[in-house]
């Protein structure tokens, strides 16, 4: 490849020799017929070439990995389901479907939730009472037993945890949630794999095609090097971010040490990866959780995360989907800075992204009952893309991190340092009248790190009991079925699940807090759902409130919320401008009544119908808000 040419010029001569070595096979004659297939990849054949001369046109061997990679693709494509290959069509003429405000996330572990796949297929008419649209089955992939980091270390892309079922039945429930209008998203583990992934053993075995698939190093030179600049992720379970192999030599391993990351510095990881993914896509997923993406490029004196190279990993792999599986879309899983979680959201690189900020910053106005940070993440920090969308959550299966920005903390006057440090105290039940319940994960006295685990009943104060915890959740639930994007729910959480303490007396989980947040199947509180007279049943009920309200509030579609000024720093304020009316959110995170004065409504119409309770309310008046209640004023 020479560099005097342009990349326009490159990529025509790159792609015709693509076509001229496919063509040297039937089954590569074959792909090129096929004629979606052949525009599909004419579209987007310079991206992924763009990419890949840049990651390893020093390589001799690049534009042969290119063609493996393309002829890869068109296998893929060829086995794609009739059905998925209608779902790709349609879903190219409604480009934007996942904006719909009818859209409605559930998450849950297979296991914990249904016990295996069959159990899950018999959870649907359920899924569909509720009204989802969306569900993450958390990583049901073979993993190493007992320890796996909650199936996070994965063994085989291709193959299931047994106790699960087997992959064809997880493509039937597949094919079953698709018939129930549910999505179905699964995890792309793709920052590492297990310690028994058949590459893993390889490399450990010291086979050096495998040990280039990964960071290993002869001695700790360089990954003391490395670790000057590098982050402790898992400081319980190993320091810094190397662990040493049985032969002496040093492996990376940002998590636990049975994970170990892949080096995508080598064309083969990526290509190798590819094909999992295009794997799975044709089982039927429809949007893939990219787990862990900050950390998937390695570069000394950095702190080797969201690097330049991780972006362009995701525009590849994006590429590769629209030509190959072209109806599936990617949610990525970054909870770090917010100047970077943003980086990672773009048509051609993320479509969805997890809401880390509004997510803490829900607990932090719960806390404090002071919601100015919040206000201000919404003001500052919720724009995205147009056509892109937050994926907003109460909680998830891992802990809680306070990933605020120290400069928009100190900008309203908080130490960020000292900020997290009561978060974690209230949280944790260390200082006075706190009403959560939550559990440390990775206290690091070294760093003076530390993160929360717990369930939202939990934290909410349902397990302490000490009064508000119902409204709490729902005023929290509110907010992310309100500011834009797809509500996620942590199933459990919509009747009130408190936390599982018999993590403590499971070997293989009492030294990871999360578990405590990842309990079975409360079996009694669904029954219980629809009794008013049982916890359970009230917050049910509010869920379901709140979720039909946002299915029949088309203003709530997609988009973004615009920030509004209450002028009362406990009253969080929101708008969701729509056509032709606008609905204006409002959350009294305090424990007292509350009032916006009606200077605040100046310019606006003298009523509005609130959509919580059906009520007409006299803006002209102001607006006084019980404890913990939240009004949506469409005028
Ligand atoms: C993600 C997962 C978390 C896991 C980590 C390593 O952050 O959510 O549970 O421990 O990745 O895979």
């Amino acid at each position: 490849m020479s560099n005097s040419l342009s990349i326009e010029q490159q990529a025509r001569a790159a792609k015709a020799y693509v076509l001229q070595e496919l063509r040297k096979t039937s089954a590569g004659q074959q792909i090129l017929d096929d004629v979606d297939f052949f525009e599909r990849l004419d579209m987007n054949f310079i991206t992924v070439f763009a990419i890949f001369a840049e990651l390893y046109g020093y390589r001799h061997d690049c534009l042969d990995q290119l063609v493996d990679l393309i002829t890869m693709c068109g296998t893929s494509w060829q086995a794609r389901a009739p059905e998925l290959r209608d779902l790709d069509k349609a879903r190219e003429l409604d480009p934007e479907w996942y904006m719909s405000n009818k859209m409605l996330g559930g998450v849950c572990y297979v296991k914990q939730y249904g016990k295996d796949f069959e159990g899950i297929k018999a959870r649907i008419p359920y899924f569909q009472e509720l009204g989802l649209t969306y569900l993450h089955l958390m990583p049901l992939f073979l993993a190493p037993k007992p320890f796996s980091d909650g199936g996070y270390a994965v063994s085989s892309y291709r193959d299931v945890d047994p106790e699960l079922g087997d992959i064809n039945q997880l493509k039937e429930l597949a094919t079953e949630l698709r018939k129930a209008g549910i999505s179905l998203v699964l995890d792309l583990v793709f920052n590492h794999t297990s310690n028994e992934h058949r590459w893993a053993k390889k490399a450990a075995e010291g086979d050096p095609e495998h040990s280039a698939m990964y960071w290993v190093f002869p001695d700790r030179n360089v990954p003391s090097a490395f670790e000057r600049c590098t982050r402790e992720i898992f400081p319980d379970d190993h320091p810094g971010s190397f662990i040493q192999l049985a032969d002496g030599r040093y492996i990376w391993s940002t998590f636990y040490h049975f994970q170990w990351d892949l080096n995508y510095s080598n064309p083969t990881v990526f290509r190798s990866m590819a094909a999992e993914m295009l794997f799975l896509a044709n089982l039927g997923v429809d949007f893939f959780r990219m787990d862990a993406v900050a950390f998937m490029w390695k570069q000394m004196n950095t702190d080797c995360e969201n690097l330049p190279e991780v972006h362009k990993l995701l525009r590849a792999f994006n590429a590769l989907c629209r030509i190959a599986a072209p109806s599936v879309l990617f949610k990525s899983e970054a909870i770090v800075h917010p100047d970077f979680v943003v980086q990672y959201i773009d048509r051609y690189e993320c479509q969805l992204s997890y809401n880390p900020l509004q997510m803490a910053l829900t607990w932090e106005a719960l806390a404090t009952r002071d919601a100015s940070m919040l206000s201000q993440a919404i003001e500052r920090r919720h724009n995205i893309t147009r056509g892109c969308a937050w994926v907003n959550y109460v909680r998830s299966h891992d802990d809680i991190g306070w990933t605020f920005s120290d400069e928009d903390a100190k900008e309203l006057g908080k130490d960020g340092g000292s900020h997290r440090k009561f978060l974690n105290a209230f949280f944790v039940n260390r200082h006075p009248g706190s009403f959560a319940r939550g559990v440390p994960f990775q206290d690091n006295p070294r760093t003076g790190d530390c993160r929360i685990s717990g369930t939202t009943a939990s934290l909410a104060g349902l397990e302490s009991m000490q009064g508000h915890a119902i409204d709490r959740i729902l005023l929290a639930y509110s907010i992310a079925m309100s500011t834009g994007g797809i509500p996620l729910i942590y199933l459990g959480d919509e009747v009130g699940q408190l936390n599982d303490y018999s993590y403590l007396n499971d070997q293989s989980k009492m030294d990871d807090s999360r578990w405590v947040n990842r309990p079975s199947y409360p079996e009694q509180r669904y029954h219980e759902r629809h009794d008013e007279s049982t916890i359970p049943g009230q917050i049910y009920k509010g869920m379901k409130h709140l979720i039909a309200l946002r299915k029949s509030t088309e203003e709530l579609a997609g988009g973004r919320a615009v920030g509004f000024f209450t002028g009362n720093e406990t009253v969080l304020g929101y708008q969701r401008p729509g056509t032709g009316s606008t609905v204006l959110c409002l959350c009294n995170f305090s424990d007292y009544g509350q009032w916006v004065g009606r200077d605040r409504f100046m310019g606006l119409p003298p009523s509005a119908r609130d959509l919580v309770t059906g009520y007409d309310v006299a803006l002209r008046e102001g607006i006084e808000l019980k404890p913990h209640q939240f009004v949506w004023l469409r005028y």
